[in-house]
């Protein structure tokens, strides 16, 4: 089958490359920036060292430090509401993966009329948007930086929807991961293991999205457990920031399947944080694509660092697989859904609502409906304890 492979954006990657923020606005045309960010990336001292190259380059720039969580739709009008009233020409997001959202989606409304919930994917209306987006990366899992989604937590419909706008420029540089405390290097080091694992195992895979998956997946085996315990490693934070990148040209153009179509479900329902949700659903997302495709079994083991003997089926390789992966994420502390005090049966409930809301669940490598997403968020929550 033929499937096409795209990178959305250049990027600028490596350490200090924060440093070239301003000459790079300039080469964008931007004459007034939105700067968005969050507490955590304030207090992390980031926020402060960006605005201060800002300053001494005299780039006019707007703050909007009010980023939340999981980028809630009225936080995306308020940012945007402040760069329409500001004239602003660029935006800048620095930060997570909520915050890159955010300045996306409040991208789109600088030059389009709000509300947010007017331009989501596959049901709003159609815009037009222009204007040069800077997003900088300062946690390692969502790729966002490169890929065309902002992921909207709906607040009105309690739901995660999708609007559509690239980045201009990526900068990603590591330095800005070594402040990341060891509970979000875990959850977001298992996001971007989540999606190389995820786009590996989809009916819209390509070469390029191949190659990448399984360097993937051997670069978070390699590094996330050493990040978490030695934060302050440079090497180790550029090697999950490459991962994470990486995994967001893959996914762009390979797709998601029913990890994060239960993960995004059972995030808001639960309040469960995006990398812990994405986490759990790792080990059943091999074992159910190992069934459906051996060969994807057998290679995922490998690109763990698993020795897989010539008779081995690649169902018993994923599941070897899946092993691997439950064990890393004790070690990390990940909690599973029983110790966050969420029923099996309030879990499984879920599987409608994922069904519905994450229409690329269409993309895993075997038909899947709603009973048997029920069945597979079921043995999410029995296999992992
Ligand atoms: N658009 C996409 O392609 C895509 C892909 C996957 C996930 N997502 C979305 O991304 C969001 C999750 O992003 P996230 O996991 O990066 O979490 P996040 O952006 O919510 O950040 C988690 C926490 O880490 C803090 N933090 C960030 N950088 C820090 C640093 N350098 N030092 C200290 N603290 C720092 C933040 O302040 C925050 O408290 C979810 O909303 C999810 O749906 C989007
Ligand atoms: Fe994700």
């Amino acid at each position: 089958m033929a499937n096409t492979y795209h990178q959305l954006c250049p990027v600028l990657f490596g350490a200090g490359a924060l440093r070239d923020l301003p000459g790079k606005i300039r080469e964008l045309g931007g004459t007034r920036a939105l700067c968005l960010y969050d507490k955590g990336v304030e207090a992390s001292g980031i926020a402060r060292r960006m605005l201060a190259l800002l300053d001494e380059a005299k780039i006019p720039y707007v703050v909007f430090d009010g980023v939340q969580s999981d980028a809630p739709s009225e936080t995306v009008d308020a940012a945007g509401e402040l760069g329409r009233r500001e004239g602003c020409d660029i935006v800048v997001g620095i930060g997570g993966g909520s915050t890159l959202d955010t300045a996306k989606a409040a991208t789109v409304l600088i030059q389009n009329p709000p509300p947010v919930t007017r331009y989501f994917a596959g049901e709003g209306e159609p815009f037009t948007s222009t204007t040069p987006l800077i997003l900088i990366p300062t946690t390692s899992g969502t790729g966002s930086e490169v890929s065309l989604m902002a992921v909207i937590h709906d607040t009105a419909s309690h739901r995660k929807a999708s609007v559509l706008r690239a980045a201009t420029l990526a900068i990603v540089d590591p330095e800005l991961s070594l402040t990341v405390p060891p509970a979000v290097t875990a959850m977001t080091g298992f996001d971007a293991l989540s999606h190389a694992v995820e786009s590996f195992t989809t009916n819209r895979g390509n070469p390029l999205s191949d190659i990448l998956c399984k360097n993937i997946i051997r670069l978070v085996a390699e590094n996330l457990e050493k990040a978490y315990h030695d934060g302050s490693n440079l090497h180790y934070r550029t090697q999950l920031a490459l991962a994470s990148n990486l995994a967001g040209i893959a996914f762009n153009d390979a797709f998601l399947h029913f990890g994060h179509a239960a993960a995004h479900e059972l995030g808001v329902v639960f309040h469960i944080p995006h990398g812990v949700a994405c986490a759990l659903t790792i080990p059943e997302v091999i074992v159910f694509s190992a069934e459906a495709a051996p060969q994807k079994g057998i290679e995922i083991a490998e690109a763990f660092g698993l020795n897989v003997s010539p008779g081995e089926s690649g169902a018993q390789a994923g599941h070897r697989a899946a092993s691997y992966v439950r064990a890393l994420m004790r070690r990390l502390n990940i909690p599973s859904l029983k110790k966050m005090g969420i029923s099996r049966e309030a879990a499984v409930a879920c599987a409608e609502g994922a069904y519905i809301h994450n229409p690329f669940i269409t993309s895993a490598l075997s038909p899947i409906d709603i009973p048997l997403l029920g069945e597979l968020i079921g043995k999410i929550y029995d296999n992992y304890q």
